[in-house]
C-alpha cells in the first residue's frame, strides 16, 4: 500500500512537471467557459481582447504593475505561479 501511495505520488508529480502552462480551468469559472464573461462583474471580457493585450496584462499582473478595475492582487495570485513565457503562449491560445 505504501509503495502504490509513493508510486501515485511520483506519477503525478511527473504529470504536472509535463503539463507546464497555464490551467485555464482555473480561470474559466470568473471568466466564462468561452472567456466573454465579464469576471466578477469587473473585468473586461477577455474573449474581447487581442492576444498582445492579453500577454501584457496577464504579465502586468503578475509584476503587481496591472490593477484596471481594482481587482489586480487578485488577478497576481491567479497567474503569480507562471513564468512570462507560459503566460505569452497561454495569451495566444485566447482572446482574438
Ligand atoms: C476569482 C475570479 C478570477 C479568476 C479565477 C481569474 N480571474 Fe482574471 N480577472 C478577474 C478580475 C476581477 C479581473 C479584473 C482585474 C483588474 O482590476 O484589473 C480580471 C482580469 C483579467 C484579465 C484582463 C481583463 C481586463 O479587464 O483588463 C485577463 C486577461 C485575465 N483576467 C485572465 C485570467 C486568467 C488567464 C486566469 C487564470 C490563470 C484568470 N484570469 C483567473 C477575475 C478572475
Amino acid at each position: 500500500m505504501k509503495k502504490i501511495v509513493i508510486a501515485s505520488i511520483a506519477a503525478l508529480t511527473v504529470t504536472s512537471s509535463l503539463m507546464a502552462g497555464v490551467n485555464a480551468a482555473a480561470c474559466t469559472g470568473c471568466h466564462g467557459a468561452d472567456w466573454s464573461k465579464k469576471a466578477m462583474n469587473k473585468s473586461a471580457a477577455v474573449s474581447e481582447m487581442s492576444h498582445a493585450d492579453i500577454a501584457t496584462a496577464l504579465k502586468g499582473y503578475k509584476a503587481g504593475t496591472r490593477n484596471v478595475h481594482g481587482m489586480g492582487a487578485l488577478m497576481k495570485g491567479q497567474v503569480a505561479k507562471y513564468s512570462d513565457a507560459d503566460l505569452e503562449a497561454f495569451a495566444q491560445t485566447i482572446g482574438k
